[in-house]
This record gives structure tokens, sequence and C-alpha cells, in this order.
């Protein structure tokens, strides 16, 4: 195994980091946010940083913040900034996220850590050709869109690589449907789980099959949520209870820097 330590002003560094993601709207909350600062310092393997959504810059500024203090930049940002929803369209017709996600970038300071590319996922997977470290994913939230980013890029993922979903635990059909179905159900990957509604998973190919055990029994858990929320409807009355009730039960709590390492740097279970 590859070892990796935690830096000792790790807590520092994701504090500063902290104080400036916190400026940008978005929705990715506090605990996420750290997380993946770990992930951006922490992640045993040499590669790029992929971020596919980075709408007005939230989870960009927290990711260059970490790696731009550790020398482990870019991050590759990839975003066409015109999401019709997220920036309403139908009031705003036009309307884009860049301006707003430039400003950010430049008021963290971390301008000159971050590559932008204005354009669907698909395009940039269609010519990407270096290794990844950490692919992102928080973009198009169906299956179709999450299922696309996760099939372009992955090719490019190193082994010890770690490949995270946003609002897996969230109620939008694609994260917890690919994570689900083409990462847990793969022998391909090691340990795996979620952070609020981050859903991680390191690639480890030629060891995986020794996770299945724990893959699957994540799997059974996370799968009950899939029925309901594959519609991509809104969540009403009893649905919406039994929904939160079968979320409860998937572990998806902190990770603190220590048991991240013990869980990505240590050997297959036997
Ligand atoms: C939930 S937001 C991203 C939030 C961001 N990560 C943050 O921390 O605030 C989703 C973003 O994905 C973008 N998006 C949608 N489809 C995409 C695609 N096919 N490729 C890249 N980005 C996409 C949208 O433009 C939108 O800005």
């Amino acid at each position: 195994m590859a070892t990796i330590k935690i830096p000792a002003d790790l807590d520092a560094v994701l504090n500063k980091a902290w104080e400036e993601t916190r400026k940008v709207p978005g929705h990715l909350g506090e605990n996420e946010a750290r997380f993946l600062g770990l992930l951006a310092a922490c992640v045993p393997a040499k590669g790029a940083i992929v971020e596919i959504g980075s709408f007005k810059g939230r989870s960009t500024v927290m990711l260059a913040n970490v790696a731009s203090r550790y020398s482990l930049g870019p991050v590759v940002a990839i975003d066409p900034h015109n999401s019709p929803i997220l920036l309403n369209h139908e009031a705003n017709p036009g309307a884009s996220s860049y301006r707003d996600f430039l400003d950010s970038i430049f008021a963290a300071g971390v301008s000159n850590h971050v590559e932008s590319h204005v354009a669907y996922s698909t395009d940039v997977a269609s010519s990407w050709n270096r290794p990844i470290r950490l692919l992102w994913i928080d973009g198009d939230h169906s299956y179709g869109g999450a299922k696309k980013d996760l099939d372009g890029f992955f090719p490019h993922l190193v082994r010890l690589g770690v490949v995270a979903f946003h609002d897996a635990l969230n109620a939008f059909p694609g994260p917890i449907r690919v994570f689900v179905e083409d990462v847990l159900g793969s022998d391909r990957f090691g340990p795996a789980g979620f952070v609020h509604s981050i859903a991680w998973a390191q690639f480890r190919p030629e060891e995986g099959h020794a996770f299945r055990e724990k893959r699957s029994s994540l799997a059974r858990r996370a799968s009950r949520l899939i029925p309901f929320v594959e519609s991509g409807n809104e969540l009403h009355g009893m649905a919406k209870r039994r929904y939160k009730f079968n979320r409860f039960r998937v572990p998806h709590s902190a990770i603190d820097p220590g048991h991240w390492v013990s869980l990505v740097d240590s050997p297959p279970p036997r």
C-alpha cells in the first residue's frame, strides 16, 4: 500500500478553507465540505481532482483551497454554467453562473489553482487523457446524467483514487442508483461509504473482491432508497416519511482524518 500522512496542520487548513467556502452560495453542507477537503488532502494516489458541476464555486473553493495548500492541485472544474433550474431560466432566459463562479474563486484567492472548463462533462471526457485521483460528481442529477459522468471519467481514475457523488442521500434519481449499481456492485471498488449525502468509494481494482461483503451490506440498505427517487418527482406524505426512515438506516456520519486513513490506506480484510 502507498502510505499517506495526515498533515499536522490539516485541521487549521480545513478551518480556513471552510471560512472561504461558506461565503459561496450553494447547497454543500459544512460536514460535506470538510469531507471534500479531507479528500483533497488525503487520497493516497497521484492525479488530478476533477469536479463535475461547479455552479457558483462552493465545492471548488474548498477543493482548491486545500489542494493548493499542499501543492496537490489544480482542480479541474467542469460546468456549462447554464442550469435552467438553478438559474431560473423561465424568469431569466440565458442566465449563467460563470461570472459568480469566477468571482468566488478569485475572492478565495484560488483562481490560479482552478482549471475551468465551461462545457458539459461529456465534451470534456471525450478528449480527457490525464490520470484522476479524485472524481467529484455533482452535475446532472438524473440517472442518465450521473451515469455518463461516471462512465466518461472512470477509465482515468487511478488505483487507490476515490470517486464521490454529491446528493446520493438527497431525493435525486441519479447519484444513488449509479453509486449502488456501478460502484457498490463492482468488485473493482474497495472501501466505500456515505458522509452526509456524499457517497464515496476507493478504486481498488485488484483486491476489491475482498471488500464485497462490506459493499453488499451497504448496497442492501442504500438500494431501498432507489424506488422512492427514480421518478424524479418530489416526495410527499407517507412516501417522504418512508424515504427518510430508510435513509436513516444508511450509515452516513462524518469521518475524522485518522479513521479515513485507516479505511483507504490499509490492506483488504481477510
Ligand atoms: C448542484 S450544482 C453544483 C454545485 C456545486 N458543486 C457547489 O458546491 O455549489 C449542479 C451543477 O451541475 C451543472 N451541470 C449540469 N449538467 C452538467 C453536465 N452534463 N456537465 C457538467 N456540469 C453540469 C449545472 O450547470 C450546475 O451548475
